[in-house]
């Protein structure tokens, strides 16, 4: 039984859409059949960019870290130091930021990508017993986009 309820549902349907297929195509063409476009005129048309640019993405990802660091130059300090020149900077070179855990002091690490990547990623994880109480930023294309963004900042 239900089956041929769908079946009359459906066909109702059909021949509800069949009308309406047949109205609109009367009025764009007579004929009906010369308004099918060909497949090489579809997949020719270039698909347009919805995704904001990259940079945009990197700035917003660069808000989580906005709360507690400042990028520009001569940036005040917040609840971390400020960022400006980080990459190839020794860890806690700023001199007078004055919250360096002994593990930022004694680390001997050098900011680069790498590093950076890796401490976004798991700060925690990275180095164990550093103060910075960020969870991470677990996607990795994400990390290459924010750091790109910061890298264009502290260049500027
Ligand atoms: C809740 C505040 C907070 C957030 C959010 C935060 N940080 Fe930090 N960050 C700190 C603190 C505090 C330190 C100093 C840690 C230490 O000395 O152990 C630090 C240190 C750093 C350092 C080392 C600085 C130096 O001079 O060696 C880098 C690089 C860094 N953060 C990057 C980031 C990035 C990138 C993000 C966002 C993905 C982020 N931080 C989010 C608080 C934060």
């Amino acid at each position: 039984m239900k089956t041929h309820k769908a079946l009359f549902l459906f066909s109702f349907i059909s021949i509800l859409s069949i009308s309406a297929c047949q109205e609109s195509s009367d009025k764009t063409s007579p004929s009906g059949e010369n308004t099918v476009t060909t497949p090489e005129k579809i997949t020719t048309k270039p698909v347009e960019a919805t995704e904001p640019p990259k940079v945009d993405r990197g700035a917003r990802l660069f808000k989580r870290c906005g709360t507690c660091h400042t990028l520009d130059k001569d940036g005040r300090h917040k609840v971390g130091p400020n960022l400006y020149g980080i990459f190839g900077a020794k860890a806690a070179a700023k001199a007078d930021f004055p919250r360096y855990s002994k593990a930022m002091k004694e680390s001997g690490i050098i900011w680069t990508d790498e590093n950076l990547a890796e401490y976004t990623k798991n700060p925690r994880e990275f180095m164990p017993g550093n103060g910075m109480t960020f969870a991470g930023i677990r996607n990795d294309e994400d990390i290459q986009l924010l750091l790109e963004y910061m890298r264009s900042k502290t260049s500027e």
